[in-house]
């Protein structure tokens, strides 16, 4: 992306979460390039985060509690860290994987001055190596984009007794866009969490309008389970 369109783009984002990411009819769906993905997300970051809530999602503080000293969780698109550090603040030893560097630049900038145990990764999630009864714990919180190639990864990579949180928003919901429209958002069909977690303890399962972290309510998928 030239200077020109990244400024453009900037401009419109500023608007667009400036005004609360109005809800538009939704474009076709289409596939995003990473490097979309990381560019708007750098500049959401760039821009916004001094304005951006930094409080955790409401579903994973309920969803874990307590002291978690020395067990790992990973954070999947951890974007600026905003459950990272609610993770870490709770003993997680974290890892944080994202396509934006600007957003893992704020994480780490903030863990050095908190201390925390945060470990970043910038990389493409769909190439991180989950590996096999590997974590304590394994978010995916408000992922608009692909989704079901990480569900069987998810399942595998987390330890038996560790658990899964998962939240996004639902297909039932009409009409979210990017405050550009420059990346299309794939939304979460909640049937298509039954195959890769089956056998797990379903602890919640629910598909309610929520506030978002996008500014506007919506119909929010939201799971949580314990693998066997
Ligand atoms: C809406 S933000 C949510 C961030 C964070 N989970 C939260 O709840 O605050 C989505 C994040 O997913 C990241 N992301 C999107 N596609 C990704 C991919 N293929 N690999 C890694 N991160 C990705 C984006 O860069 C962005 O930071």
């Amino acid at each position: 992306m030239n200077f020109q369109r990244a400024s453009i783009v900037a401009l419109i984002l500023v608007a667009g979460l400036l005004t609360g990411c109005r809800a538009h009819v939704a474009a076709p769906s289409a596939t995003n390039a990473t490097s979309d993905i990381a560019t708007e997300y750098d500049l959401v970051y760039a821009i916004t985060h001094a304005r951006m809530s930094t409080a955790p999602s409401p579903f994973l503080v309920a969803s874990v509690r307590g002291e978690h000293r020395g067990q790992t969780a990973l954070d999947v698109g951890a974007g600026s860290g905003r459950n990272t550090f609610y993770l870490a603040r709770h003993g997680y030893q974290v890892t944080a994987v994202d396509l934006s560097r600007i957003g893992l630049d704020l994480i780490r900038a903030q863990a050095e001055a908190e201390h925390l145990p945060i470990a970043t990764v910038n990389q493409d999630i769909n190439a991180f190596p989950f590996g096999k009864d590997q974590w304590n714990l394994i978010v995916l919180i408000d992922f608009p984009f692909a989704y079901r190639g990480l569900l069987p990864k998810i399942a595998a990579g987390v330890k038996p007794g560790g658990e899964v949180v998962i939240q996004a928003v639902s297909v039932a919901q009409p009409g979210l866009e990017s405050p550009d429209k420059m990346l299309h958002y794939t939304f979460m069909d909640r049937r298509d969490l039954d195959a890769p977690f089956a056998g797990f303890t379903v602890l919640h399962n629910s598909e309610d309008e929520e506030p978002t972290v996008w500014g506007v309510k919506a119909i929010m998928v939201r799971y949580s389970a314990l693998k066997p």
